[in-house]
């Protein structure tokens, strides 16, 4: 409907606002596309020093996942909006952070916008699945190592939660399905760090 479209539109837009530059522009700290990683997400930010600022990051990039898919679920029914369009403006503003129309489409990896999309499809998948990247994070201390590993855990969450915690759609089963496969694909660059064994580690202000 044209309703979804719109839903799915403004969910990409707001997804585009990428966080990571305009909170430390708005702090005066140096473009995390400048330093480590190079890439605009809190834990880049986390190397400028600033723990406010990663944290300020971390905080509003999952929230501009979280906002749209809430907004459907809060609002759409009366518009005919249900898990499709849920499906489709938490997936649209997930690619709005990987690649944002107000940035050139250089966007970041999507770890924290994916978990606020998860939060909102169904909080208990999101805990799971954050629980997963904390324990992967406490023994390994890669980032990206966690990011990578919680996006494999995920679908399959949502799929053996079916019937148990909730009656899994298969519209947002497959939103999941493809944030995880662009999330690692945006990983590659880690993957081949960490493969290399020249990944920085958690905190680390080293250049990888
Ligand atoms: O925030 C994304 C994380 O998984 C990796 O970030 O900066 O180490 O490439 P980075």
């Amino acid at each position: 409907s044209l309703y979804s479209a719109l839903a799915t539109v403004a969910a990409y837009l707001l997804g585009s606002l990428s966080f990571a530059v305009i909170v430390s522009r708005a702090m005066g700290l140096s473009d995390p596309r400048s330093y480590g990683s190079g890439n605009p997400g809190a834990t880049n930010v986390l190397r400028s020093g600033s723990k406010k600022a990663a944290i300020a990051t971390l905080v509003l990039d999952a929230f501009k996942g979280w906002l749209p898919v809430m907004l459907v679920k809060w609002l759409g029914e009366p518009y005919g909006l249900g898990e499709g369009t849920q499906a489709l403006a938490g997936f649209a503003a997930f690619l709005g952070h990987l690649y944002p129309v107000f940035f050139r489409f250089q966007g970041g990896k999507g770890v924290a916008t994916a978990v606020g999309v998860l939060l909102a499809f169904q909080p208990w998948l999101a805990l799971a699945t954050v629980a997963t990247f904390a324990i992967i994070v406490v023994f390994f201390r890669y980032v990206s190592l966690a990011s990578i590993i919680a996006a494999l855990f995920a679908p399959a969450y949502y799929l053996l939660g079916n019937g148990v915690a909730w009656p899994a759609s298969g519209a947002i089963a497959l939103a999941i399905a493809a944030m995880s496969v662009l999330l690692i694909w945006r990983h590659r660059e880690n993957i081949r760090r960490l493969l290399a064994g020249t990944e920085s580690k958690l905190g680390s202000k080293k250049k990888p």
